[in-house]
């Protein structure tokens, strides 16, 4: 009985003990106003999101993967659709919805690594100070960096930030941590840790995680579903189950075959 339901996708839900999704986006059109000019963003996107998902959106550049996460986090209301999260539409950012951008540069640069990570639980008064203090320190241990706390930023490296400000996230415990490309700017063999460290920590706290990446192996090794979008405006092509990958399976043939599929499905134009 294990092993039948292991194999089965986390998300899967099943007949009776089926969860509800934590967040559904309901055909969801989203456009950007510039002057006179509209460009539409993506067009009647749908998909749900269940507690401890990695559910990744792929696509290729300028498909709309940043504004789909802009609009979850709250920052962007849809043209048309919705955004629903735990049966309320979103209305707006909330402490519920954290992003961790791409960007080196998302840490204030004049707060030590420790007070980076107990701010935002300060500030929203999520917890009174010795508490987040407290809790950012365990945060801070779960991604390795506890004896860098006094650091500032600009003496770690561009991996040892990204991991601060994932800490930062965590330690609100948000309903879904949000990831736009992460990892795309550091390199191959910190990219690669970083995945691994990132799976680590889902395995301990299984959190629930919507991931924007435009390279399919990351995709396929750290989502549990991937949705497919079109390039702009971004459509969805598919959704995939990747469960059965990880960071050991990169050079396996099912995994190569999977990625050429998905690079077919990504890259070919629908007749
Ligand atoms: N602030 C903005 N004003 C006007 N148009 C925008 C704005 N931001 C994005 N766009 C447009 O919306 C579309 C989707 O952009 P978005 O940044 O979501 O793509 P993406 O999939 O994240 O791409 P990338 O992989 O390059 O990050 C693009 O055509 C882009 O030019
Ligand atoms: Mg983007």
């Amino acid at each position: 009985m294990a092993a039948v339901e292991q194999s089965l996708p986390r998300s899967a839900p099943l007949a009776e003990s089926a969860p509800a999704p934590l967040l559904r986006a309901e055909a969801v059109d989203l456009e950007y106003r510039d002057g006179g000019r509209q460009v539409q963003a993506t067009h009647q996107v749908s998909f749900e999101l269940y507690p401890a998902d990695r559910f990744v959106l792929l696509g290729p550049s300028g498909c709309g993967k940043s504004t789909l996460l802009k609009a979850v986090a709250g920052f962007m209301r849809p043209a048309a659709g919705r955004i629903v999260l735990d049966g309320r539409p979103v209305e707006g950012p909330g402490a519920d919805r954290i992003v961790v951008f791409q960007e080196f540069d998302q840490l204030p640069p004049w707060k030590t690594v420790l007070q980076n990570v107990m701010f935002p639980l300060v500030a929203s008064r999520v917890l009174k100070r010795s508490d987040a203090r407290e809790r950012a320190l365990d945060c801070l241990d779960k991604v390795g960096l506890s004896r860098f706390r006094d650091a500032y930023p600009h003496q770690l490296s561009g991996g040892m930030k990204q991991r601060v400000a994932i800490a930062r996230a965590l330690a609100m415990q948000p309903k879904i941590l949000l990831m736009d490309e992460p990892f795309a700017a550091l390199d191959a063999l910190t990219r690669r840790k970083m995945q691994e460290e990132l799976l680590a920590l889902w395995d301990e706290v299984r959190f629930t995680l919507l991931f924007v990446t435009h390279s399919i192996e990351e995709a396929m090794v750290v989502g549990n579903r991937t949705l497919l979008l079109s390039p702009h405006p971004g459509r969805v092509r598919a959704e995939l189950d990747c469960t059965e990958f990880g960071l050991e399976s990169g050079g396996s043939e099912a995994f190569q075959r999977k990625a050429q599929h998905i690079h077919s499905l990504l890259f070919e134009v629908p007749r």
